[in-house]
């Protein structure tokens, strides 16, 4: 779908486009069935309309009341086409290691609108970073204070910009395997840690380098506002004390969290999301960063799985699909929900209560348990909805599974993100080994005579 037409949809209609046409599952104008005959399955497609719209609506909303840089969370969905849509919508890249912080460069995010978060950053992390010249890193373990320290002195003419990541002490109330913001987590620094090594930077005589903000990030698929609000004020709060001590801020990062609608969850609106923690901050002179992933990303894509067989156990019905947890780890690592809805729907619309599960070796690799679906036969497809954020991105070739392809649909054409792995990619790095292995195995043969 073109662009332009976005803004013809209105903002309260669904906010994606993988919608049925003639009972048969389309992303934008393109048929999953027609897709999946061309390109085998399992695979993620993404929708690119879906992505720009979301975008857009979300950088309208935060920007409404004054500056903000919305910094994607690469995290959620790292693809490289995928991030580049990103970034010539005008967003930043909230990332976590080099290697994201690469991704970002190479997919066409400017240096500048990169903030660098991660509480074991290693020294070449660092240096790779400030040679980047990206907008600052987010300090929260005390030692990469002295890394900086050490590289700030190393590399005298560049300016190594700072800020902290505050633990507020807020529970996100989520999920508790994404839940950061509390002092039993590993995430951020306490207030007072954070005036300590503040006192550490003045003290130091180091010039180059510059306290910019705070930050914070509470947790993920938050469902309301009121723990956002009360980090955000938090951070206010200790911007504010700063200024009375001399340290003047350029900017407060209120991180990402936001959740989406997976099931029967209310999620907050945009326009109130904006109004009551971005708003106060803005109000104040800041300029309010945000980290936002899953919001983005969430909704903007699916799994498509075949089903392989179905297994009548003699307590439940199981319904055995390509896919698995190593391709999408959400339901095994959180007990998430997916939607799952058949590419074509038949017109008896029955419906079977099973457990969708994948092929791989653990009893936790299941997309859906008790859960009544349209019923099918072997060889039918579904779509595994709501798949757009921390699902490739988490992915893994556990049990010696390739990695599925990434296929965008953006105007009209289906594009090949990413290529389905090959088998020879997953063993590449091992060979060297095995020929060294076989080598000394002919020196020293075992009793079996290997
Ligand atoms: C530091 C940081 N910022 C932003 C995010 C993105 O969060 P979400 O996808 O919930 O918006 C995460 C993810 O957990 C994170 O760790």
């Amino acid at each position: 779908m073109h662009p332009a037409a976005l803004a013809e949809k209105p903002l309260e209609k669904t906010m994606n486009y993988f919608e049925y046409q003639n009972d048969s599952l389309y992303c934008e104008d393109i048929s999953l069935a027609d897709v999946a005959k061309k390109f085998g399955t399992p695979f993620y497609i993404y929708s690119s309309a879906t992505l720009q719209r979301h975008l857009a609506v979300f950088q309208s909303a935060v920007k409404e009341h004054g500056p903000c840089l919305p910094c994607f969370a690469v995290k959620a969905n790292s693809n490289l086409s995928y991030l580049h849509i990103v970034f010539r919508a005008g967003f930043g890249a909230d990332v976590v290691s080099e290697g994201e912080l690469r991704r970002a460069l190479l997919a066409g995010c400017k240096p500048e609108r990169i903030v660098f978060s991660g509480v074991g950053k290693t020294k070449g992390e660092l240096r790779f970073a400030i040679e980047s010249k990206i907008k600052s890193i987010q300090v929260e373990s005390p030692f990469e204070l002295d890394h900086l320290f050490e590289i700030a002195k190393e590399l005298p003419k560049s300016i190594v910009p700072v800020a902290f990541r505050v633990n507020p002490n807020v529970d996100a109330k989520t999920h508790p395997h994404i839940s950061t913001g509390m002092h039993s987590s590993k995430f951020g620094l306490t207030e007072s840690h954070v005036l300590e090594l503040i006192k550490k930077i003045k003290s130091s005589g180091i010039s180059n380098i510059e306290i910019k903000g705070l930050s914070c990030h509470i947790g993920s698929q938050i469902t309301s506002l009121s723990p956002l609000v009360d980090a955000r004020q938090r951070l206010v709060d200790m911007a504010t004390k700063l200024k009375e001590s001399g340290v003047e801020l350029s900017y407060l990062n209120l991180g990402g969290g936001l959740g989406i609608r997976y099931d029967q969850e209310t999620t907050p609106q945009l326009q109130e999301y904006a109004k009551k923690v971005c708003k106060p901050v803005q109000d104040l002179g800041y300029e309010v960063v945000l980290e936002p992933g899953r919001v983005i990303a969430g909704n903007t894509g699916v799994l498509v799985t075949r089903l392989l067989g179905i297994k009548e156990n003699p307590k439940k019905t199981f319904y055995i699909v390509d896919a698995a947890m190593n391709d999408l780890m959400r339901p095994a690592l959180y007990d998430a929900h997916h939607d799952i809805s058949p590419i074509k729907k038949s017109s008896d619309d029955q419906s079977i209560t099973v457990d969708v599960v994948g092929p791989v070796c653990e009893s936790t690799d299941k997309f859906a348990k008790d859960r009544a679906i349209a019923s099918g036969e072997t060889g039918d497809l579904y779509a595994i909805h709501s798949a757009g954020a921390y699902g490739f991105s988490i992915s893994s070739n556990y049990n010696t599974r390739r990695r599925v392809c990434e296929l965008m649909v953006d105007q009209g054409q289906v594009i090949v993100a990413r290529k389905r792995e090959q088998y020879e990619e997953l063993w590449a790095q091992e060979i060297e080994g095995l020929e060294k292995t076989k080598s000394t195995t002919a020196l020293n043969p075992t009793s079996d005579g290997v």
